[in-house]
């Protein structure tokens, strides 16, 4: 066995241990079968409403190319924080911010949504009233919102939510349209906003860095939450019909592909007891089946269930517990990232967690048991990695992107895993690897996208803007349209001339 190999186990507690790690290890036959079943499942949420995942048409049909201009609020709901943001987009790849932060209490969290309405509007109010911003009296602010949980767009600016993750649960939110939502606490207070365009955290990683380092085929997060946006064929959107867009029909449309709820119906990914624990004790069992196994929300409580485990089966700590090892999720995911960071041989970083964030007795702690915690963290974190390498692979299957040419593939990642958790990108890279070649593994840039939530959310913003212009100027070109075609039907040669002038 690998990470125990420096131990003085006894053979038993080895044989104990190994058959843990085997069910965490994923070999590259089943990396195959699970890059399969993401294209699978990819083309039915494309073609079918009410899948998983469920493949949501974003109505966001162009990526910013860095000549972006203009000043939007921006609006950041997704974890602990609310961000409101003053974002201008300056062109040349540049952009100026102001911002400040609110801090959104557990109660808001699983309160009622009018409540947390109500709490966002007052935080919008409370910004602008801080912040300067030049709009004469009957200019209107256009507001982004990066709304970081799945909902079912119809429109750049509308969407019902779908289900609430990680850990937001507020009551009578779940099928009402979001941006309505907002817009009416927004009106109520009368703040002169406009809710132009609706943000998964995702779109806003993907246009954050399309704008500031061009051609990007992924937006992903690997952090608190899982998911990847990328821009698809509108051939390939089968549920979408044409009347549902409103406008000229675009070539493609950015897709957010909500990839957390991938294998929800367990086919591919091998669960073990300790995911199923953690699954059955979470606030939405059975959904965001591969997110459950990828994310911060969710990995430090996996390793928890394994230490228990073996706590209860006296193979650490000597079966002692602490008070932070039964609650649930009191190991938190940025232990482990801590007490990976730690290259000493004696652990010393995993000591002081155990003793001083964990409650344990120091003289309690062996050097075995430094062991144990250690490789816990990395049997755990490995799947991770490798599992969301296998998200990345679907998307350059999917896209083709990396065919007939030798560029590169530019991926754009956000998220406090990708950021910071040491050799996770190292972990993806290996299962990508596998999956799409050396060749186009080493020619995958992964980058870290400039604040795609704030910046994002203003690029979603101005795109919204652009489509409510071409939606008044439509009417007028097909106007245009209809008289040339007449002049031609009725002065051939001379008619073509009078299109050519009408539609420039
Ligand atoms: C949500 C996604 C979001 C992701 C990353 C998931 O839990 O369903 O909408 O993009 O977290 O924040």
């Amino acid at each position: 066995m690998s990470y125990l190999a420096d131990t003085s186990l006894n053979p038993a507690a080895l044989e104990f241990l190994e058959r843990i790690e085997r069910q965490f290890h994923l070999d590259d036959e089943q990396l195959q079968t699970i890059l399969a079943q993401f294209l699978k499942e990819f083309e039915l949420g494309l073609s079918k409403y009410g899948e998983s995942p469920a493949m949501v048409p974003t109505f966001v049909t162009h990526l910013p190319d860095g000549t972006e201009r203009g000043t939007f609020l921006a609006l950041d709901l997704g974890g602990t924080n609310l961000r409101v943001c003053q974002v201008t987009l300056l062109g040349n790849r540049q952009v100026e911010m102001n911002q400040s932060k609110y801090r959104v209490s557990e109660a808001l969290k699983t309160g009622e949504a009018e409540d947390l309405f109500n709490y966002i509007a007052d935080s919008v109010d409370h910004f602008l009233t801080t912040a300067d911003i030049p709009l004469t009296e009957d200019e209107q602010l256009y507001l982004g919102l990066t709304f970081s949980f799945p909902v079912e767009q119809t429109a750049i600016n509308k969407g019902k939510l779908l289900t609430w993750t990680k850990g937001f649960a507020a009551t009578h939110a779940i099928g009402n349209d979001v941006m309505q939502m907002l817009q009416d606490a927004l009106d109520r207070r009368h703040v002169h906003v406009k809710c132009a365009a609706l943000i998964n955290d995702t779109v806003g990683c993907l246009m954050s860095r399309a704008y500031f380092s061009g051609g990007c085929i992924l937006g992903a997060i690997f952090g608190t939450g899982t998911n990847g946006a990328y821009v698809e064929d509108m051939k390939a959107v089968k549920k979408l019909s044409t009347d549902a867009i409103d406008g000229p029909l675009p070539d493609k449309m950015v897709i957010n592909t909500e990839w957390g709820a991938f294998d929800n119906a367990r086919k591919v990914i091998p669960r073990t007891i300790f995911d199923n624990k953690l699954d059955r004790e979470s606030i939405n069992p059975r959904f965001q089946a591969y997110e459950k196994c990828i994310s911060g929300m969710y990995l430090g409580e996996i390793v928890r269930n394994i230490l228990l485990y073996l706590i209860d089966n006296s193979i650490l700590f000597g079966g002692n517990s602490s008070k932070q090892f039964n609650t649930h999720y009191g190991f938190d995911t940025e232990l482990m990232s801590n007490i990976e960071n730690d290259q000493s041989d004696e652990g010393v970083t995993c000591r002081a967690i155990l003793t001083q964030k964990m409650g344990m007795d120091d003289k309690l702690v062996s050097p075995n048991d430094i062991a144990i915690v250690r490789w816990g963290c990395k049997i755990v974190a490995t799947r991770a990695a490798k599992l969301s390498g296998c998200a990345v692979a679907a998307i350059i299957n999917q896209t083709h992107c990396a065919e007939g040419h030798e560029d590169f593939v530019d991926v754009g990642v956000d998220g406090s895993l990708i950021q910071f958790y040491p050799g996770f990108e190292d972990g993806l890279r290996s299962s990508l690897r596998l999956l799409v070649g050396e060749n186009v593994e080493k020619r995958t840039r992964i980058g870290l996208a400039k604040d795609g939530s704030g910046i994002g959310a203003a690029l979603g913003a101005l795109a919204s803007l652009h489509q409510e212009r071409e939606r008044q100027v439509q009417p007028v070109l097909q106007a245009g349209l209809d008289t040339a075609k007449a002049s031609r039907e009725a002065a051939e040669g001379v008619g073509k001339a009078a299109l050519a002038d009408s539609i420039a």
